[in-house]
């Protein structure tokens, strides 16, 4: 598939890599095209292209929004009209305050609900920000797949989506619509705390296993 990743940062790059590995096309959307950090991220994955978010969105099956927080509004706004488009929402709606960083907003709503009010008309999912980009630039080598819930509209859109995120390795879960959002994101927090302050490894992760043998 053609997917846009908007950023090129930590995540961006990660994801840019293992999908080009997996076979898929990518194109980055940055704000400063020319940047000469962008070349090696390019190189990384697969030689992708590199230019505006509005010709990355362009011809995109599929677009990632993998910018900070404060820049999703302008992010968003010039993908264009996103209408009937698949929007992978990475983010995690991070502040820091006191010396630690925090959510910046919950429990009665979400980065994820508010990305899917500035995307009119798309098909908005939360995933992908349940980790470290360590993780999602390698999923493999864990004893069971890494889970990565997927929250979203139900329909083909959510079957692309998790096609696109067990394609990076991960067991991918339809966590249901895109207000548990409420539930991933804090999740995710929960994965920075045990990093940052916790000393868990950065290229560690979450699995939702099974008992050996269980029926289903
Ligand atoms: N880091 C992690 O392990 C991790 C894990 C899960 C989720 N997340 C979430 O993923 C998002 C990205 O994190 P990151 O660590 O990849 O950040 P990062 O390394 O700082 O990269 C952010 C990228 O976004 C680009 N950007 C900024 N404003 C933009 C705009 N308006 N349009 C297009 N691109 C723009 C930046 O471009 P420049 O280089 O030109 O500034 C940069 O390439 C954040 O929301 C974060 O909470 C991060």
């Amino acid at each position: 598939m053609k997917i846009a990743i908007l950023g090129a940062g930590n995540v961006g790059g990660a994801l840019g890599a293992a999908w080009a590995r997996a076979g898929h096309m990518i194109a980055y959307g940055v704000s400063e095209p020319g940047k000469p950090a962008h070349a090696a991220v390019a190189a990384a994955a697969g030689g992708a292209r590199v230019g505006t978010v509005a010709d990355a969105v362009r011809d995109a099956d599929a677009i990632v929004l993998a910018v900070p927080w404060g820049a999703v509004p302008a992010a968003i706004a010039a993908c264009g009209d996103l209408a009937g488009r698949i929007v992978l929402d990475a983010t995690n709606p991070l502040t820091f305050e006191n010396g630690a960083l925090s959510l910046s907003l919950g429990f009665d709503t979400s980065g994820g609900e508010q990305v899917t009010a500035l995307s009119k008309g798309a098909h908005v999912f939360k995933t992908l920000n349940q980790v470290g980009y360590e993780v999602m630039a390698d999923a493999s080598g864990f004893p069971t797949p890494p889970t990565m819930f997927v929250a979203g509209p139900d329909g083909a859109a959510k079957q692309t989506v998790l096609r696109l995120v067990a394609d990076l390795g991960f067991a991918a879960l339809d966590a249901g619509p895109i207000a548990i959002s409420r539930l991933l994101e804090p999740h995710a927090m929960l994965w920075i705390h045990m990093a940052m302050a916790k000393g868990a490894p950065r290229d560690g992760a979450f699995a939702l296993m099974r008992k050996t043998g269980a029926a289903g």
